[in-house]
């Protein structure tokens, strides 16, 4: 049932409020400005010991385990990195005790994070998941962990799932810095800032109108670029492969601070960029790469907290806390992807050569 909805794409989309509002529903502790999540299973003296995060998963769930990794680095203090869960299991890892891993998969039951965890389990490392699907292959497999609570995602194009996972993964964080060295102050603001999520996620979605003429304008394309910094270059990496997936449009993810390396070889009017501005501390290097790429005539479409004027147009989305900008940066160029997919025609819930559960190699 698409309850009206054109697409399941656009019906899961549009979702993202209440979907939020699930999975922080029942896990704050405004009193020690923590949160609670119940299948964790990691008592609080062994996530005090835990020296290393590993966060395995494919596709969107990887590039939400990218966003993960660098909110644990940034609450919890805890050194932490994602890899595609494809690449983990074939490069004979060297499993450490002190560290943590993290299996993170919509379905659940995509191949090769199956194989991954299991082979972790094997050499004897602790495992969460953070799964979508309740009772999946690998929430079964894990240690413990927690479900994200997106509800079902019909689309073989992962949205919803992946705010939701963010989010999770923002509560993780919470979660593990707050045992940590996290400040009560800074566990409330992190609290308010997720709280503020829906309401902000409500705004983004009435601008949908003004994203669809943009998406028009850009379907022309042959080739993008999308960049970003730091907590802006995951954010890119899944936009580009949203857009690419629905769209057939070719598209590539840079950190903007790579843009000098080789990409500006690239830049002329056919091929359009898409930034990401937030307003945080690196928001004069975003500027100057914007200039770097409008010297050289490129078209720049950018998403960011306020006009940007090297931009030929920009996004504007509602500012949160610095760490949780990049839960809502990803949010309209869904939407993005979604129109450019529509004006060119596309089958939007099931992209060619495509399937929702990889469950072969
Ligand atoms: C992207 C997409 C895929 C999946 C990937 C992992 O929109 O849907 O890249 O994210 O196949 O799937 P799960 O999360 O089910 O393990």
């Amino acid at each position: 049932d698409m309850g009206g909805h054109d697409t399941y794409m656009h019906k899961e989309i549009s979702e993202q409020a209440e979907a939020v509002d699930r999975v922080l529903r029942g896990r704050i502790d405004d009193r020690f400005a923590t949160v609670h999540l119940g299948g964790l299973n990691l008592e609080p003296g062994e996530a005090r010991r835990v020296r290393r995060i590993k966060i395995l998963g494919c596709g969107t769930s990887y590039h939400a385990g990218q966003i993960g990794a660098q909110l644990i680095e940034e609450l919890a203090r805890i050194p932490a990195d994602a890899e595609p869960a494809s690449e983990f299991r074939y490069r004979n890892p060297v499993v450490d005790p002190d560290t943590l891993y993290v299996a993170v998969s919509q379905s659940g039951e995509t191949y090769d994070v199956l194989a991954a965890v299991q082979e972790l389990k094997r050499k004897g490392a602790r495992v969460l998941g953070i799964v979508n699907v309740v009772g999946s292959a690998i929430a079964r497999e894990a240690d413990g962990g927690t479900y994200v609570h997106a509800g079902p995602e019909v689309c073989v194009v992962s949205t919803k799932c992946f705010t939701n996972t963010v989010v999770a993964f923002a509560l993780l964080a919470l979660h593990l810095g707050r045992i940590r060295d996290l400040s009560v102050a800074d566990g409330k603001r992190i609290i308010d800032g997720l709280r503020r999520l829906p309401g902000q996620i409500d705004e983004i979605l009435k601008t949908e109108p003004e994203i669809k003429q943009l998406a028009k304008q850009y379907a022309d394309a042959r080739s993008m670029l999308f960049i970003g910094r730091v907590r802006g270059y995951p954010v890119a990496r899944e936009a580009s492969l949203k857009l690419k997936e629905v769209s057939y449009i070719h598209a590539e993810a840079y950190p903007a601070s790579e843009l000098k390396h080789g990409p500006l070889a690239l830049i002329e009017p056919a091929m359009p960029t898409v930034a990401i501005v937030p307003d945080d501390d690196l928001l004069e290097k975003n500027r100057a790469a914007m200039e770097e790429i409008k010297a050289r005539s490129g078209r720049i479409l950018a998403v960011a907290h306020q006009v940007q004027e090297k931009a030929d147009h920009t996004i504007v989305v509602p500012k949160n806390e610095d760490e949780l900008d990049p839960i809502l940066m990803g949010i309209p160029l869904q939407l993005f992807a979604y129109h450019t997919a529509l004006a060119l025609g596309r089958d939007i819930d099931k992209p060619r050569n495509l399937a929702k559960s990889v469950t072969v190699e």
